[in-house]
C-alpha cells in the first residue's frame, strides 16, 4: 500500500503548525514548530524540532519520535507518534506528547509536567 511520508508542512486540533524536514540516513530529521498555544504569557515563537523516524515495518505506517526546544519558554515537548495513511494515501499522525516545564523546586516537581495527545494532517 502507499507509505507514509513525515516530511512536509503539517497542522494539528489546536492550529499549531510543523515542518519537517527531509530525513537523513539513519532517520533523524529537523524541523520548526510553531505553536498555537501556550502556558506562558511570553510572545510565541518558532521553535525547532529535532526527531527520529524508527525503521519502517514493511506496512509503510512507521512510528517516530521528535522534541521541540521552546524559543520563548523554559518548557521542553517531546512527541511520540505514528504515521497512519489510508487507502487513498491521505497521513495521519497520532501522536501522545508530554511537555516538562522548568519549576523552582524538587518540591514542585510533581507539577511539572503535562501529557495529551494530537492528531497531526498534511497541509502541505
Ligand atoms: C510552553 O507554553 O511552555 C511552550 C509551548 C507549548 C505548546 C504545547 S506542546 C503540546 C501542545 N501542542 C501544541 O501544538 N502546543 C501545545
Amino acid at each position: 500500500g502507499p507509505q507514509c511520508n513525515l516530511q512536509g508542512l503539517w497542522r494539528n486540533e489546536l492550529g499549531s503548525n510543523m515542518t519537517l524536514l527531509a530525513l537523513d540516513a539513519a532517520g533523524t530529521f529537523s524541523g520548526s514548530y510553531h505553536t498555537a498555544v501556550a502556558a506562558t504569557n511570553n510572545q510565541i515563537l518558532v521553535s525547532p524540532l529535532q526527531g527520529a523516524l524508527q525503521h519502517s515495518s514493511s506496512k509503510g505506517q512507521p512510528t517516530f519520535g521528535f522534541t521541540v526546544q521552546w524559543q520563548f519558554a523554559d518548557s521542553i515537548t517531546a512527541f511520540a507518534g505514528q504515521c497512519f495513511v489510508d487507502r487513498r494515501g491521505k497521513e495521519t499522525l497520532e501522536t501522545t506528547w508530554l511537555i516538562r516545564e522548568e519549576v523552582p523546586t524538587r518540591r514542585d516537581s510533581w507539577r511539572a509536567t503535562r501529557v495529551g495527545t494530537s492528531i497531526f494532517t498534511r497541509i502541505k
